[in-house]
């Protein structure tokens, strides 16, 4: 019901509001990788696991019976049908650099779909949010993507995942898409990647590898904000591959990235 994704959304607000400044009045000068992950490069910080545990703690102080699924291992079913995933922070690599493109990322799922996305960049004092079939905001500013440009004039952000196989695959689809378009940008935090879709400061965006995690509030925000989202031809964006922009830019950037392979290694 519209009460329940309100309740959802200020829920959400709150918990992204929180972890954002915590994570920004709270970064340790000496800040250094706790563990790794998928491989050496796939770094977890002791601020990714203290912001995960703050969000959690919070959402399920409030809704018991919520389940959660977090980056940093957050796993429960619940019973209430709502799911909350959850990015502690997404550019966790930026974050331990001190560069600032990093955010939190909390989505609400009913029933297996996002209803309610919000993503907080806390360096740029920016709030995203979005409600299913309730547009997507930034601020009091409705959001809405640019008007298309073609592919050879497109701003195209992107990333890479932390594999090395992944990575030599993925630097070959750019070797054809770079000349191809405007330009590339690797901003470091794929969350923000589908919000600059959605506010027109990037034309499109792909991605092999994600988690839902880092996607799940982002591609809400950029759909309701008019982009059209998916992975390979047909079907729905997943961790094989990511696609968002612009309607007119969609299809022919998903169109080239089925023809290069994108969604495997
Ligand atoms: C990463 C970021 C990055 C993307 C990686 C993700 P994390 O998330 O979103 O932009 O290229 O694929 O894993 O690890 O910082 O939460």
């Amino acid at each position: 019901t519209d009460r329940l994704q309100d309740e959802l959304l200020a829920l959400a607000l709150e918990a992204a509001r929180r972890a954002g400044a915590l994570l920004r009045d709270n970064r340790p000068a000496d800040l250094g990788v706790a563990a790794t992950k998928t491989s050496a490069i796939d770094v977890v910080t002791e601020m990714d696991l203290a912001s995960e545990k703050l969000i959690t703690g919070f959402l399920a102080e409030e809704r018991p019976d919520d389940g959660f699924l977090g980056e940093e291992g957050a796993s429960s079913e619940g019973s209430s049908g709502v799911r909350w995933v959850i990015d502690p922070i997404d550019g966790t690599v930026n974050y331990l650099y001190g560069l600032p493109a990093w955010a939190v990322s909390i989505a609400a799922e009913v029933d297996g779909e996002a209803v309610v996305g919000v993503v907080e960049v806390p360096s740029r004092g920016e709030t995203f949010r979005a409600v299913r079939g309730g547009g997507a905001y930034l601020g009091d500013r409705r959001l809405a993507v640019r008007p298309a440009p073609p592919l050879e004039q497109a701003l195209i952000g992107t990333g890479f995942g932390y594999l090395t196989e992944r990575r030599a695959a993925q630097a070959e689809v750019l070797r054809t898409l770079l000349p191809r378009v405007r330009d590339i940008r690797r901003g470091g935090s794929a969350a923000i990647d589908l919000c600059d879709v959605a506010c027109g400061r990037l034309d499109g965006y792909y991605e092999r590898g994600l988690n839902p995690w880092d996607y799940a509030a982002g591609a809400l925000i950029a759909r309701e904000a008019g982009a059209q989202t998916g992975g390979r031809l047909g079907a729905p964006l997943s961790p094989d591959l990511a696609v968002a922009a612009g309607p007119p830019l969609f299809e022919p950037l998903q169109d080239l990235l089925e023809a290069l392979g994108a969604w495997h290694d």
